[in-house]
């Protein structure tokens, strides 16, 4: 941890052992306020008693332990994925493995192998077999995560993988059976995808069996302030600082918020409150100004930019990238296809990119 070039005087062995201890003691109090993380975070604990929410732990409990398929719609931040996980642990399968497949974001070469498995030498650089990801969730649960961003080719593969339950693994013609239960989500417009041509109608008629729709939070503001406890509650214990209550005028300010990001924002939201704002409750001014002054998001004046958007001479091509990709995710208010039109990438470029990032 540190080292003492002789000859040194004995006060100074003192006060590098001192240090150490002081650091040792941060450290185990960090695992501690850790653990207790652990304890508050239990997965895919939807928040909220609106009438909203209550109506979807509902529907939730319904059609979870049935066999159906499931699609997932909402728009972007909804808690989509918590709704998987939800009904995941809801299913009878919950000893089983829950598998998620990010359709947006794996390159699309990539993405059969990924599902289907490939045999050794079915194509260059296959030197191994691998086992894919339909394979892996075996009696579980298959959560294809954004497949309304699922490229054609993989479309129709997918419709078997629904129609018959069987695929083939890349590279050989023995075909195997399907047995994991399938969850699909997105935030796209299927209907318009299919005017457009961009996603088959047999395949949406197969996973549209039974939908549930993730509500937008400006329909269940009513959740708002639990929702802020809990995210108060999270991020203070991870970041080892302390718990803060909301002011009025920090929740009123909040209620005025149209929520273009919907869950998500307000958790980045409080995030950077918490982490920024140096009073001992959360007021007003903790609030980014777009926020406070009820403008949409995106206009935030040069000076009041933070300071970790200027990029330091020593950053490197992917740091500044990544400060880029979160910048525009931020101001976007987490809205994906609006971050990705400004950054003047497709979204699934985007969605790559945040997953490398771990965005
Ligand atoms: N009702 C809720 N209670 C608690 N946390 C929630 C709720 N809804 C969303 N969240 C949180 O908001 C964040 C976004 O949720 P999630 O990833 O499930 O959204 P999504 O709909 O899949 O978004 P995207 O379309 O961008 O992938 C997560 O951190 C999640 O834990
Ligand atoms: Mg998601």
């Amino acid at each position: 941890m540190d080292y003492l070039i002789k000859p040194f005087p004995n006060e100074e062995l003192l006060h590098v052992l001192g240090r150490i201890e002081h650091e040792i003691l941060l450290t185990a109090e960090n695992e501690a306020l850790r653990s207790r993380l652990q304890v508050y975070e239990g997965p895919g604990a939807l928040i909220g008693a609106s009438e909203a929410m209550t109506r979807l732990r509902r529907l939730i409990a319904r059609v979870a332990p049935t066999q159906s398929t499931i699609l997932v719609r909402g728009d972007s931040g909804t808690g989509k994925e918590l709704i998987a996980r939800a009904l995941h642990e809801q299913s009878g399968r919950s000893s089983h493995p829950l598998v998620r497949v990010n359709c947006g974001a794996i390159p699309e070469t990539l993405l059969e192998s990924e599902l289907f498995g490939h045999v050794k030498g079915a194509f260059t650089g296959a030197t191994e077999r691998r086992t894919g990801r339909i394979e892996l969730a075996g009696d579980g649960t298959l959560f294809l995560d954004e497949m309304g961003d699922l490229p054609a080719s993989l479309q129709v593969k997918l419709l078997r993988v629904l129609q018959e339950r069987e695929y083939d693994p890349v590279g050989s013609s023995q075909t195997r059976p399907v047995r994991a239960r399938i969850i699909a989500a997105t935030n796209r417009d299927l209907e318009k995808a299919i005017e457009k041509g961009s996603f088959r109608e047999d395949l949406y008629y197969r996973l549209n069996v039974v939908t549930i729709q993730a509500p937008p939070l400006r329909d269940h503001l009513e959740d708002l302030e639990e929702l802020v406890r809990h995210f108060t509650l999270r991020i203070s214990a991870r970041e080892g600082l302390p718990e803060k209550s909301p002011s009025h005028g920090f929740l009123d300010a909040l209620r005025k918020w149209h929520w273009p990001g919907n869950v998500r924002e307000l958790e980045n939201t409080i995030e950077s409150a918490l982490i920024l704002g140096e009073g001992e409750h959360f007021e007003v001014q903790d609030l980014p100004s777009y926020i406070r002054t009820r403008e949409p998001s995106g206009t935030l004046p040069p000076s009041q930019a933070s300071p970790e958007t200027s990029i330091p001479e020593s950053a490197t091509l992917e740091e500044v990238e990544k400060r880029m990709l979160m910048k525009a995710l931020d101001e976007c208010g987490g809205n994906q296809s609006e971050a990705a039109r400004r950054l003047g990438i497709t979204r699934r470029t985007l969605a790559y990119r945040r997953e490398k990032y771990g965005i």
